[in-house]
């Protein structure tokens, strides 16, 4: 397993480009299976996340091609089969997008429950509950989820929770069903937004992508599309942090700070210099930061991915913050890693009380999960002394080369491979 080894205490200057989206490129890649064509897609980013989605599309029978950096061609001729199996589902959660748009073109879908993760269990009963109401049925066999439907129906849903990847599988499965579908209480987030775009590019007719309401009018069928996957957003938000913390100058390229308003606001508050331009923001820090309190919550509100990095900075902020995590019931595991740095934090329920200390102390820490593992390199680079980061897997499923990016800001972080 590698691991990374920082020294801390650098302020970070410079320019470093977005790469394209995680959560919007899985989504994107699995649309995919709606076609017989292929779909080109631009500004793919390497990461773990998007291996894993590609090993089970060709596991379920797509043709998928890299060209260039970052654009992958996908085809799926007919799938060689509709299984999803536990050993690739259990690494990742999105890997449940499959299900709806299997059920759409092949009429059904055999897929592994993801089990829980790090930040809680993560149940997909909202995906099944509005898979069901558009007819299809549905029933839970050792472990796996078994969905069927001849053609599905548009329906009228109103989910219960926002749920991203709930909101992205019916909407791709409703683009091939017989009639319209209204998505009530859907997710907002810009990553929906984008597979909308693709999924119009493809023909098919989606209104109010970007709202809580979304209409979907099925078409008999799809073609294949070109489509540029959004900026990462985390990625960008993440970066932002690190020039804050470090005390830095940093200009992220490439990015669209409109999406991420709460998160600028928020380190506005705090004391950082915010400036924006269509395509790029510039974080620097110059006064001692303030803390601030913090309530995720889900698009436009404050992103529960960014919510351990600004931990991060709040433990050296001055002053007390409470952060609330509204969405995930587990969401603080790097706290106990920030504890080991010298940071002052107390977590009651779904509050983490945090009293910012003037510096933190480098120290050996692991990683737990893809943002907490983002937090303790932050704390790293903020830190005084060696900080040595274990199980960089979990980072390396949604950062991509993020120490060659941090090396071009100026910081001291080695990977080592043990
Ligand atoms: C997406 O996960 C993102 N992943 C997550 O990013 C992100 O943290 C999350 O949305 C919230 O913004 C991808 O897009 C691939 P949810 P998702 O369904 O869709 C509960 C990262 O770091 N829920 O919006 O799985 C659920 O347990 C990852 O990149 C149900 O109860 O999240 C959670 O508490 C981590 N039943 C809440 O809703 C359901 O059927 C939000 O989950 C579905 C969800």
């Amino acid at each position: 397993m590698d691991k990374l080894i920082i020294r801390g205490g650098i302020p970070l200057k410079g320019h470093v480009e977005a790469g394209g989206a995680k959560n919007a490129a899985l989504p994107a890649m699995v649309a995919s299976l709606l076609i017989g064509e292929p779909i080109r897609l631009h500004r793919v980013p390497r990461l773990g996340d998007v291996k894993t989605i590609i090993d089970l599309l060709n596991h379920l029978g797509v043709k998928v091609e890299r060209s260039g950096q970052e654009t992958l061609s996908l085809r799926t001729d007919g799938t060689s089969q509709l299984e999803a199996p536990y050993h690739l589902v259990k690494t990742m959660r999105a890997s449940v997008l499959v299900l709806g748009p299997l059920v759409a073109r092949f009429g059904r879908a055999r897929v592994s429950l993801p089990g829980g993760c790090a930040i809680g269990p993560r149940p997909i009963n909202l995906h099944l509950a509005a898979l069901e109401k558009m007819g299809a049925t549905v029933s839970l066999d050792s472990g796996y989820v078994e969905a069927k439907a001849p053609r599905l129906r548009g329906a009228r849903i109103t989910f219960d929770g926002q749920t991203v990847t709930g909101t992205e599988n019916v909407m791709m499965a409703a683009t091939l069903a017989d009639g319209t579908t209204v998505l009530e209480n859907a997710a907002c987030e810009p990553e929906v937004v984008d597979l909308a775009a693709l999924l119009n590019r493809m023909g098919a007719r989606i209104d109010g992508a970007g709202t809580p309401t979304v209409s979907i009018e099925g078409v008999p069928q799809l073609h294949g599309a070109e489509h540029e996957i959004i900026p990462d957003r985390v990625e960008t938000g993440t970066f932002m942090v690190a020039a804050a913390m470090t005390g830095g100058d940093v200009t992220i390229n490439r990015c669209v700070p409109g999406h991420l308003e709460a998160i600028i606001e928020k380190l506005r508050e705090t004391g950082a210099l915010v400036e924006e331009t269509d395509h790029s923001v510039r974080v620097r820090r110059e006064e001692q930061m303030q803390g601030v309190n913090i309530r995720t919550h889900p698009y436009p509100g404050f992103a529960t991915d960014m919510q351990a990095q600004f931990m991060a900075l709040l433990s050296i902020a001055q002053g007390s913050s409470v952060i609330t995590e509204t969405v995930f019931e587990n969401r603080f595991m790097h706290v106990n890693e920030l504890l080991r740095m010298g940071a002052d934090i107390k977590v009651i329920g779904t509050a983490a009380f945090v009293n910012g200390v003037p510096t933190l102390s480098g120290a050996p820490v692991m990683a737990t999960d893809l943002r907490a593992s983002a937090s303790l390199v932050l704390a790293g680079l903020a830190a005084q002394g060696v900080t040595t980061v274990s199980r960089v897997y979990h980072l390396d499923r949604g950062y991509e080369s993020i120490e060659q990016k941090l090396r071009g800001l100026g910081a001291h972080i080695e990977r080592f491979t043990e």
